[in-house]
């Protein structure tokens, strides 16, 4: 397993592939079979990531659930259901259009929250991907993923853009409440909706890629 200097230069090495479907697989195949935090202990996969890997929006969640650690793919259970819906019917984008992803790649034991050192072992491979998708926009689902990459709760941080940086590249960022919690609190479905009107707002303006 690649780890410190190494680890380093395999990832630079993967995003600096000119394709963003190779620069992808560079850095699934640096992260290998990976033990960098007790989260492998319990997983079934690793659920690295799923979509367009020249995605203009990137949906990023939390970390896999049940379904999702037997599936290897994110966001496929109740909570995924939710997300497609958001997406269809707001943005008018079907799942494989955008690049979907978890700060942790591995599902955290009877689905609590990852603990600050699993996303901070897993936020170099999910900077790779970042910068291996490129994307224009990325949309952040719940509290967890909001503090960990905007530094603030999804209550804070929602309903506004945010500056996102990457080494050689940024996004802009909209949080939004996560669809398990909207599951749980439908009447937050409607603070959702502004969101993702501002999130196809943007989208509708985007200058073609040159
Ligand atoms: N919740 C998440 O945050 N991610 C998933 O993939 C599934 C549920």
């Amino acid at each position: 397993m690649l780890t410190g200097v190494e680890l380093q230069e395999a990832l630079r090495a993967a995003v600096r592939r000119p394709d963003p479907a190779a620069r992808l697989l560079g850095v699934r195949e640096a992260m290998g079979d990976c033990h960098r935090c007790r989260l492998c202990e319990g997983r079934k996969s690793l659920v690295f990531g799923v979509g367009d890997p020249a995605a203009r929006l990137l949906v990023l969640g939390e970390g896999p659930g049940e379904q999702e650690d037997l599936r290897g793919e994110p966001f496929v259970g109740p909570a995924g259901a939710m997300l497609d819906g958001m997406l269809e019917r707001v943005l008018g984008l079907r799942r494989h259009q955008v690049y979907i992803l978890n700060m942790v790649k591995c599902r955290p034991p009877r689905n609590r929250n990852p603990q600050d050192d699993e996303i901070e072992a897993c936020r170099p491979f999910l900077r790779a991907q970042l910068a291996s998708v490129r994307p224009d926009l990325v949309l952040v689902l719940g509290s967890v993923a909001s503090k960990a990459l905007l530094g603030e709760g999804i209550t804070a941080a929602r309903g506004r853009w945010h500056g996102l940086a990457w080494p050689g590249g940024g996004a802009r960022a909209m949080a939004t409440f996560h669809p398990a919690y909207l599951l749980r609190k439908p009447e937050d479905k409607r603070l959702t909706f502004e969101d993702l009107k501002l999130v196809k707002a943007a989208l509708d303006v985007l200058p073609p890629r040159s």
